[in-house]
């Protein structure tokens, strides 16, 4: 397993895969690996060529009363993790290399960008398409991987590929769960036992939203007003937002006609906790 630092040694070794016709696979992450990104290595191995892998807390996505200072880092233990995961190439850029004195340019993302959890995250997907778009300049990968658990920022990766004409192939993963339905983030690290335990009602309600879905519920006001009750009976949850929309243009729905995104973001403690499921007739 080869680990680098250095942006110009990332784009040579690119270059020179390329060259080889040897097509690399890529997760971007921002390190603190779990068993979700696991997953997503898995699905880069089974896909065969090089598997790499990008260790980079982004501090152009994170807003000045966020937690970058305080995100989980455990550079140690991610290579063990990825070294039993077969990845090829680990890359570890420094903020300083990333974002230079003087760095001015951004991806902007548009509408999809300032719904969901661009309302009170605001820049934060600007931040994310610009350092995924620099990734993918350097490791100049075939084909990216990215886990449905955020499933707003696979939607603007998707949209930055089309729009800007790169020429990736997008792989989706489904979102990894803990024994009890909580989807695996970094951010669970957060959460004290009585969190953890509070935590739980995040996958409950979109385990009652699909549930009334299927008994025939479609009205946008009364899924919301089920999962806001399960969500509410926690003191320590406190509802960001609990959405049902588009699942393309992320824009709300009165009603699901034939499909439609639920999506919410609770922040319980320290750790802002996301999730989201389609729902789909006839699924
Ligand atoms: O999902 C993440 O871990 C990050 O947002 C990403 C895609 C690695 C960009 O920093």
């Amino acid at each position: 397993m080869r680990i680098i630092k250095d942006l110009k040694e990332m784009r040579v070794c690119a270059q020179k895969s390329r060259s080889l016709d040897l097509k690399a696979v890529f997760v971007p992450t921002m390190g603190c690996l779990h068993d979700g990104h696991r997953e997503l290595l898995r699905i880069g191995k089974r896909l065969g060529g090089l598997l790499a892998l990008s260790i980079f807390v982004n501090p152009a996505q994170f807003g000045p009363t966020e937690d970058f200072n305080s995100y989980p880092r455990d550079l140690e233990r991610d290579l063990r993790i990825a070294e039993e995961e077969g990845v090829d190439i680990v890359f570890t850029p420094l903020a300083p290399d990333m974002y230079p004195e003087g760095y001015s340019t951004y991806v902007e993302v548009g509408g999809l960008g300032e719904r969901l959890c661009g309302v009170s995250r605001p820049g934060h997907f600007k931040g994310v398409a610009t350092v995924v778009l620099k990734l993918f300049n350097l490791v100049m990968p075939e084909a990216a991987i990215f886990g449905k658990k955020d499933y707003q920022q696979l939607l603007i990766i998707k949209k930055m590929v089309r729009d800007l004409d790169l020429d990736i192939e997008i792989i989706e993963a489904e979102t990894v769960r803990e024994p009890d339905g909580l989807a695996r983030s970094s951010r669970n690290r957060y959460l004290s036992a009585a969190e953890r335990e509070a935590a739980r009602a995040v996958p409950e309600a979109i385990a009652a939203a699909k549930e009334a879905f299927s008994a025939g519920l479609v009205e946008a006001p009364l899924l919301i007003g089920k999962m806001k009750k399960i969500i509410e009976k926690q003191p320590r949850a406190v509802i960001d937002y609990i959405k049902v929309c588009d699942k393309d243009s992320l824009e709300d729905l009165d009603k699901i006609e034939t499909d439609g995104l639920v999506a919410l973001a609770v922040k319980v403690g320290r750790a802002r906790l996301i999730d989201n499921c389609v729902l789909a007739k006839g699924a």
